[in-house]
């Protein structure tokens, strides 16, 4: 069997650290390890209009800074195809089809969906496109045969929705789509990367993101203002290393030959912890350590970034030809439904046998 990637983002903001740990990395490392047929990332532009419907205008600005993410964290667009979901109407298309194979009962019971719906304040009145966007995104994966899909946590409702409309499509009219499976990441913090200040997640709501675009004076001043231990006051305090967002960061990014060159006066990140533990470390100190290890990790990025703005159109090109590729890719898919479905009527010189047998 062929393996097909693919993943991707609604464009609501810019892509921050929580992204680049728990997916955009791991996705490069995909990309670039290439043992696949062919992979996507899709900008989910039409499923952030399900909860931003009046709000066009931030999914337009948007879409541009999310390529722009992509771009600059690795994502080559000779190796990738990034595109826009709006723009491929098959997608439309076969959610219309894929509407029938789910009942509203179901839809209700998506876990991901209900959570959103209440942080939405929705309950009273929930948009009809919103409570259905897993079937849109059931088709998003299925339309281009793609088997696997690197998400987070949250989106394993989305995959089993889509194995059950697939296998529900396939007992009804013929087998046509494979069953998707999700690629989660690896490890806790992966997962979920906690916000500067302490709470579990990172998100652009909170208000608590380092954002991959971030400059150095940005970057600094979020890293200093970093919840830490609230009763290690005192340097010689001991601090305590668990629930500490500092630590908890450089978990995810310090490698040990960074000791070396900026904090020689500990061996490893197991050494920089005990030392803190027992008093004596202060946290500007291990804030400044972690400035410079994110940064280590940014401003390749962020340089890349700056290339890219430069080349605005480029990137706007890059866009338009990976839409393009996929629309071809969706009408074939489509036609292979309709068929299925008994419905491609034009193609079909054997129904208009039959019809004329039947008249003539
Ligand atoms: N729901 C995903 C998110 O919010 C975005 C998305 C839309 C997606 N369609 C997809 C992810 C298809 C994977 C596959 O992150």
């Amino acid at each position: 069997m062929k393996d097909i990637i693919l993943t991707g983002d609604r464009p609501t903001g810019r892509l921050h650290l929580g992204h680049y740990v728990g997916s955009l990395k791991n996705r490069v490392l995909m990309q670039n390890e290439g043992e696949f047929d062919q992979m996507y990332i899709m900008i989910a532009d039409s499923q952030a209009l399900t909860d931003n419907f009046d709000n066009p205008k931030k999914i337009r600005d948007n879409l541009i800074e999310v390529i722009l993410d992509y771009l600059s964290v690795g994502i080559d667009p000779a190796k990738t195809n990034i595109f826009v979901q709006s723009q491929v109407k098959e997608l439309a298309e076969l959610s219309f089809y894929f509407l029938n194979l789910v009942t509203l009962s179901r839809l209700e019971r998506n876990p991901t969906v209900k959570n959103e719906i209440k942080q939405r304040g929705f309950e009273n009145s929930i948009p009809a496109g919103f409570l259905v966007y897993p079937v849109s995104q059931a088709a998003d994966i299925l339309l281009f045969d793609a088997n696997i899909v690197p998400v987070g946590e949250d989106q394993e409702p989305m995959l089993e929705q889509a194995r059950e409309i697939a296998r529900s499509f396939n007992n009804i009219y013929g087998q046509t789509f494979v069953e998707p499976k999700a690629v989660l990441p690896e490890g806790k913090v992966a997962r979920r990367m906690p916000g500067i200040d302490g709470s579990a997640k990172m998100s652009k709501s909170l208000n608590n993101a380092i954002y991959l675009a971030d400059d150095k004076k940005t970057l600094k001043k979020k890293v200093m203002s970093m919840y830490t231990d609230p009763n290690h006051v005192n340097i010689e305090d001991p601090g305590q290393v668990e629930g500490n967002i500092v630590f908890t960061y450089l978990d995810v990014f310090a490698k040990d030959d960074q000791f070396e060159r900026y904090l020689p006066e500990f061996k490893n990140l197991e050494d920089l912890k005990d030392h803190y533990s027992n008093g004596g470390v202060g946290d500007v100190k291990v804030k400044k350590f972690l400035i410079k290890v994110l940064e280590e990790e940014l401003a390749p990025i962020r340089e890349r970034r700056a290339n890219y703005e430069k080349n605005i159109d480029q990137v706007f090109t890059i866009l338009e030809e990976g839409t393009r590729k996929a629309q071809e890719v969706g009408r074939a898919k489509i036609e292979e439904v309709k068929k299925a479905m008994g419905i491609d009527y034009f193609d079909d010189d054997n129904l208009k046998k039959l019809i004329q047998e039947k008249y003539n």
